[in-house]
């Protein structure tokens, strides 16, 4: 009887955030932390111009893209590497550094990749308890072990928001072995506004085995489309470079980008929209009485009650039946909360109000 490697029926698959609602129109997602902005005009129209190229492969080394990063980063383009968004890197990270019998440190409530790419490639998810649902970068290194492999960070983490300071981020560079591949994931890295944080270029420089990821799935909303990215140390770029599809971004995809993050002034429309709003939300969702833990990213988690009307669960069903979708987190191993995503006014708007339906009802 055929049968796939041992370990991989244990894996739980990803569970996307949900997009439907009951009834056929179309709802108010907050569950996936997209930018309420949604696109540039100008990627969509860079977009469109792929239309006449789609019989051609795409270039396979996503020169023109990297190139544009580089310059808008202040970044060698050799150093970057483009990825099928970032989850593409994230795996061939695991793949390339970590496999059977190897241990992969992750802290409690991380983003939920993690576990599943270190089970991908045999490898061992070794959960790390967090301070204050942050990442403990002391505990964090007092957990390595001999088989320790990879230390994945999501900086600010998903689903909690948290963030470590970029003194907090030499620190565990410098807790870690070297030969220990330190995965810095900064998906949501363009949100953050406080001045104390880093998205730890600079260690990437001082060393052969750090790597920071980025994205455009969230503040350039091109999700769709999928497009990672990470700036590594040439011998790492060389290993993705190796393990990676031989065209793993398609012509729009690398069009579209590149005039995404040329388009500097979107983004930070992007950013300051995400400044007054994810402040208003949580102001009004503390207002009613719930807990609302401190957030530096495009979302909040928000903590319900833990009677049989008012818990998470019971919540997320009101809302879904009002057409809001915000993300359970109960596969994060916290039930009682759901993370809602900083949508545009309007959706926020009717978002609170509907909460406020739930508390009275
Ligand atoms: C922390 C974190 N890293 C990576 C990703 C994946 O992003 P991409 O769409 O680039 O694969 C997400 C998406 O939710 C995320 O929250």
């Amino acid at each position: 009887m055929l049968k796939c490697r041992p370990g991989i029926m244990e894996l739980a698959p990803y569970v996307p955030g949900k997009s439907q609602v009951p009834g056929n129109f179309s709802p108010i997602k907050l569950s996936a932390n997209e930018s309420a902005l949604g696109p540039s005009e100008k990627a969509i129209e860079a977009f469109y111009k792929c239309s006449n190229l789609l019989h051609l492969y795409p270039d396979g080394n996503s020169i023109d893209l990297r190139a544009s990063l580089g310059e808008i980063n202040g970044l060698n383009p050799e150093n970057i590497v483009c990825g099928a968004g970032s989850d593409e890197l994230l795996y061939n990270l695991a793949r390339g550094y970590a496999g059977p019998g190897d241990e992969v440190l992750i802290s409690d409530h991380a983003f939920n990749v993690y576990p599943i790419v270190a089970y991908c490639v045999g490898a061992k998810p070794v959960k790390v308890p967090e301070k204050n649902l942050t990442f403990d970068v002391e505990a964090t290194i007092e957990s390595v072990s001999d088989k320790t492999k990879i230390v994945f960070i999501a900086n600010p983490n998903n689903p909690t928001g948290s963030y470590i300071t970029s003194d907090e981020l030499r620190r565990l560079r410098s807790g870690l072995r070297e030969d220990i591949l330190l995965v810095i994931d900064c998906a949501y890295a363009e949100f953050v506004t406080n001045k104390d944080y880093n998205v730890g270029y600079d260690l990437v420089d001082g060393a052969e085995n750090t790597v920071v990821t980025r994205t455009f799935s969230k503040i350039y909303a091109l999700a769709a489309l999928r497009i990672g990215w990470c700036y590594a140390p040439l011998p790492i770029v060389d290993v993705l470079n190796r393990l990676r599809g031989p065209f793993n971004l398609s012509t729009p995809a690398q069009s579209a980008g590149k005039a995404a993050v040329e388009d500097i002034s979107h983004m930070l429309e992007a950013k300051e929209h995400n400044a007054v709003w994810l402040p208003w939300l949580r102001d009004a969702l503390t207002e009613y009485g719930l807990k609302v833990y401190p957030s530096v990213a495009n979302f909040l988690l928000v903590q319900f009650g833990d009677n049989e009307s008012n818990n998470a669960l019971e919540a997320m069903k009101f809302f879904a039946n009002k057409g809001i979708l915000p993300r359970e987190t109960s596969g994060y191993g916290l039930p009682n909360c759901l993370r809602v995503t900083v949508g545009k006014q309007k959706e926020l708007e009717k978002f609170v109000g509907v909460v406020k339906e739930f508390l009275t009802k």
